[in-house]
């Protein structure tokens, strides 16, 4: 719905783009065509100005879990990370390097990604010419190790968006070399082998390749172009032989696990099984950014996927908290929905975790990339800006804690 509006909005914004050029090209300027003229100009100003208005205009739902008396918490003095530690569940958490990451995580997780520090962009600090930067990856490995957090390795290869997920550069070698398809296999295995060798022993695991997919078939860009399905092959072949101890993931982003892009997804972990492919676990990312997703659907995905052979975790799960909007209580809609999939991935016997994709609201990747950054309030994590605790984080916490209960 909010989605509609934006889309309404901006055809309004377009049609009086449109009006406006129609008029100064228009031969002649008689009186009558210039009252409809100004009329429908109007009309359609006016409604861009309201959709405009409805679509952008923030949202604000009051904290009442500040305020409430809440419920007995059991265990209220457990953190996340005792409760996982105990019933063998990995509650992870993506950071980025700062002071809070510092001292909440070692307290409340047992395992770590970096949001965006070691993805090839971040990494490669100077593509042209092969030139890595690790400095601030070894900081966050080196407080990890020191804390003996599990250190999640997010990613190697993502083709999504040329010159973001992956350095513009490895488009320009493939174009200009005689042969591309050897050209990208080259910078496939040098680049798994430069970043692998550097962590291996302290990244336990990968996401070796992130987002394959695009709707039914595979997301076109220059490692499919190159080299089609195989690119999967290869990734994870190579990120094997340089480290074979360590756990292998294919990540990926299931907008509707019953529908065309997960089961299409389903298909492409079927063919990686038959070929041999070393994929050792399912990484489902899980963002709730433009719906709130069905519980059950993913259960059953996560049955059909433990059923192949493979592990499950959810990699980096957010909960956008504007999806609640009809809820009496949004806080504490988001916060029974992050309860429900924290069950679920407990329950699966193929399912050994779950990442948060950020700590605190007040420094959320929404906020800062359009066009969830137009709508307020995404606050889709579970300590607020304010760093208290939300029903986000005490979702969580009963979901260990009837775990633990019946362990
Ligand atoms: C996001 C990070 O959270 C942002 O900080 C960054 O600017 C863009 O990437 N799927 C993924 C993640 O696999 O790497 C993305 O993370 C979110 C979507």
């Amino acid at each position: 719905m909010i989605w509609d509006l934006f889309g309404v909005h901006i055809t309004f914004l377009i049609s009086i783009v449109i009006i406006l050029i129609v008029w100064l090209v228009w031969p002649k300027r008689q009186k009558r065509i210039k009252k409809t003229f100004l009329l429908v100009l109007g009309v359609v100003l006016l409604t861009a100005l309201i959709t405009g208005l409805i679509a952008y205009w923030p949202y604000q739902f009051e904290k009442t879990y500040l305020s409430n008396n809440q419920e007995r918490i059991e265990l209220e003095d457990f953190s996340l990370a005792r409760l996982a530690d105990s019933v063998d569940f990995y509650v992870g958490i993506g950071v980025l390097p700062d002071s809070l990451y510092q001292y909440w995580v070692p307290e409340e997780f047992n395992s770590v990604t970096a949001e965006t520090h070691f993805k090839p962009s971040k990494l490669l600090n100077n593509p042209e010419v092969w030139e890595f930067d690790f400095t601030t990856v070894d900081g966050i490995l080196e407080h990890a190790t020191a804390h003996n957090l599990r250190m999640r390795g997010h990613t190697l290869i993502w083709g999504k968006f040329p010159g973001k997920t992956y350095p513009i550069a490895w488009n320009k070698m493939v174009d200009k070399a005689d042969d591309p398809s050897e050209a990208m296999k080259a910078i496939i295995i040098r680049y798994i082998t430069d970043v692998m060798t550097h962590f291996k022993g302290k990244v336990e695991t990968w996401d070796v390749v992130n987002e394959p997919m695009g709707g039914e078939v595979l997301y076109e860009n220059v490692f499919t172009r190159t080299l089609g399905e195989s690119y999967i092959d290869l990734a994870f072949h190579t990120a094997h032989s340089v480290d074979p101890s360590c756990e292998l993931i294919l990540n990926e982003a299931i907008r509707d696990y019953d529908g065309p892009q997960g089961t299409a997804f389903l298909g492409l972990l079927k063919r990686l099984k038959e070929r041999g492919v070393p994929v050792h676990g399912v990484g489902l990312q899980t963002h709730h950014i433009n719906n709130i997703h069905d519980v059950d659907a993913l259960k059953r995905y996560m049955r059909a996927i433990g059923e192949m052979g493979y592990k499950t975790e959810i990699t980096e799960l957010d909960i956008r908290l504007l999806l609640f909007k009809k809820s009496k209580d949004p806080y504490q809609a988001q916060g029974d929905q992050y309860y429900k999939i924290t069950r679920v991935c407990l329950e699966e016997p193929s399912c050994q975790g779950l990442t948060i994709w950020g700590i605190t609201d007040r420094n959320n990747w929404m906020d800062n990339i359009p066009p969830f950054s137009w709508k307020s309030p995404n606050a889709p994590y579970i300590l607020d800006e304010n760093l208290n605790k939300k029903p986000a984080y005490w979702g969580i916490h009963k979901a260990l804690v009837e775990q633990y209960q019946n362990r």
